[in-house]
């Protein structure tokens, strides 16, 4: 059986970017019996760039309620927030004292962002410690994350090896990474990388109006309704083509090369496209949301079901360090 851990910060409300990057590929790891999924909404991590509590709070639910409809299992698995394991607050102090200054100063997620924000704060330079302690708090053996993350995973690696060697044993469980290369980066409305911080979502869970306003707002050339148009450069076919059937995909191929088929009405059918195969989704969402105690409740359960796993750990390296 193998651990599989990882984070999902609050940043915002989930997009088609989100749910096919992450939340996915995550399930499929649920799926697999042979797996153990740990998922959790790292809500400190998301305090280095969002400092107002309300949106923070309603970013978690929003978060939270998007895990539950589509379908993450929580019963078999293990959902919780962040925030409410402060035992993670306590190892991060301990792994910070065996984190050597420079290490922090190359990390190249840091860099991206003091570069991008104006407010540079020592959360953002910490954040590795933090996420190490996440990893290492409960023992998991393989971490799915993106790319840009690979190498807070080898400093995590870093952190538990110079803990272990200084108390000469294996006090913390050195995690792998599982970086999914196969995911595929989904284009936004304006053919960019799809990211809130682009403004160019298509956001699955939004009110009806809004999701119908943004598919209708999707980029598209000039080329009047009666031409021919090439599909390949259109960023309509190419959301279409994620979501749809291969014989959709022809179908609707055929029809762009054909001409007397304007982008309206690839809109209208990638629109549609999107209410068929996320609308039970959808109303799970808004169910789940009109109700924000009982995700209350999932929460506080999840946090109960793993805390005697983060205490026992935590005691291991109390132990080993002396205090
Ligand atoms: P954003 O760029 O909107 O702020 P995040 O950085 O919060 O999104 O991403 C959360 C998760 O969703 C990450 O695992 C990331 O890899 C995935 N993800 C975000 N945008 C996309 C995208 N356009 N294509 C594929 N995966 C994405
Ligand atoms: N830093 C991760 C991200 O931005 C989120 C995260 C926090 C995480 N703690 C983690 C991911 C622990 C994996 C394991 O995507």
């Amino acid at each position: 059986m193998a651990r599989v851990l990882t984070g999902i910060q609050s940043s915002g409300k989930p997009h088609l970017g989100n749910i096919l990057g992450a939340i996915n590929p995550a399930l499929e790891l649920a799926q697999d019996s042979k797996n153990e999924c740990f998922f959790f909404i790292a809500d400190w991590h998301s305090l280095t760039t969002i400092k107002d509590a309300k949106t923070r709070k309603e970013n978690v639910l929003a978060v939270a309620a998007a895990w539950l409809a589509m379908g993450f299992d929580t019963e078999k698995n293990f959902f919780y927030r962040q925030s409410d394991l402060p035992e993670v607050g306590e190892l991060t102090w301990y792994l910070s004292c065996f984190t050597p200054y420079p290490m922090l100063a190359n990390a190249h997620s840091f860099k991206d962002k003091s570069d991008k924000l104006a407010d540079v704060n020592a959360g953002l330079f910490t954040y590795p410690v933090l996420m190490a302690s996440d990893i290492l708090l409960y023992d998991a053996d393989l971490v799915p994350v993106g790319k840009d993350q690979k190498q807070h995973l080898e400093m995590t690696r870093d952190m538990a090896g110079a803990l272990n060697t200084q108390v000469g044993k294996e006090v913390l469980k050195k995690p792998e990474s599982l970086i999914q290369e196969s995911v595929q980066t989904i284009p936004g409305t304006d053919g960019q990388k799809m990211s809130k911080s682009y403004g160019n979502t298509i956001d699955i869970f939004a009110p009806a109006k809004v999701l119908k306003k943004q598919v209708m707002g999707i980029v598209t050339d000039s080329t009047p309704l009666e031409e021919p148009k090439d599909p390949d450069t259109c960023h309509v076919f190419a959301l279409y083509k994620i979501l749809a059937s291969a014989d959709a995909v022809a179908e609707m191929r055929a029809k762009y090369e054909g001409g007397n088929y304007g982008y309206g009405h690839a809109k209208k059918a990638l629109h549609e496209l999107i209410l068929e195969t996320y609308g039970e989704a959808r109303a799970q969402y808004d169910q789940l949301l009109a109700d924000p105690a009982k995700i209350e409740e999932k929460l506080k359960a999840g946090a109960a079901k793993v805390r005697p796993i983060a205490q026992e750990v935590l005691g291991r390296v109390k132990d080993a360090l002396g205090y």
